[in-house]
């Protein structure tokens, strides 16, 4: 890792790193890629989460679709608190005549256990730092994410 404290550091890297999940300068969760594409556990995971409970609407890869809007771009302007409040929220969209309706998803499971793993498969989409494509290199799944698996889903 670079100088911990430094200025201008590259956003698309990690600021620390606890068992395999990393997090930005402000906290927030962030992806790893290697120089060699593997990515951390979270971004792979994500990537699985957001296939099954989000392409349906917003695109595979998060590429939008007619009806919902690309979270590719959402995240440029969106930060974390943001998005979780929407996804956790959901939202209606009141301007248009055929209502679009962001639907809440607060007390699904499959989502909130898995909240930061699609936020930051998104944001390494969003950053550009990730293809279009199933990541094939991931690193393995932390001891931690496994307990935090266990307790949020109560298995
Ligand atoms: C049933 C369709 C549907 C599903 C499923 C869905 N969304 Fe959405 N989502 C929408 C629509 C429609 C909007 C736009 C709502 C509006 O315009 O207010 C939206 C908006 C959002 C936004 C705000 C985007 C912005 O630019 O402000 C986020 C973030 C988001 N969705 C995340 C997710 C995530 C993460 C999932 C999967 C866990 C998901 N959505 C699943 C329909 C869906």
């Amino acid at each position: 890792m670079g100088a911990a404290g430094t200025a201008a550091a590259d956003p698309t890297k990690p600021a620390s790193n606890e068992d395999g999940k990393y997090y930005d300068a402000n906290g927030a969760p962030t992806y790893n890629v290697g120089p060699d594409g593997k990515v951390d556990w979270y971004t792979f995971s994500g990537y699985r989460r957001y296939h099954s409970e989000c392409t349906v609407c917003h695109g595979p890869d998060g590429a939008g679709s007619t009806y919902a809007p690309a979270l590719v771009d959402s995240l440029k302007h969106l930060n974390y608190e943001q998005f979780t409040a929407v996804v956790v929220q959901g939202r209606k969209d009141v301007n248009t005549a055929n209502q679009k309706v962001m639907p809440t998803f607060g007390t699904n499971r499959n989502v909130m256990c898995y909240l930061d793993d699609i936020y930051v498969y998104l944001r390494a989409r969003s950053d550009g730092a990730l293809a279009r494509v199933r990541p094939e290199n991931h690193e393995d799944k932390p001891q931690s994410a496994k307990d935090a698996e266990t307790a949020c889903m109560g298995n």
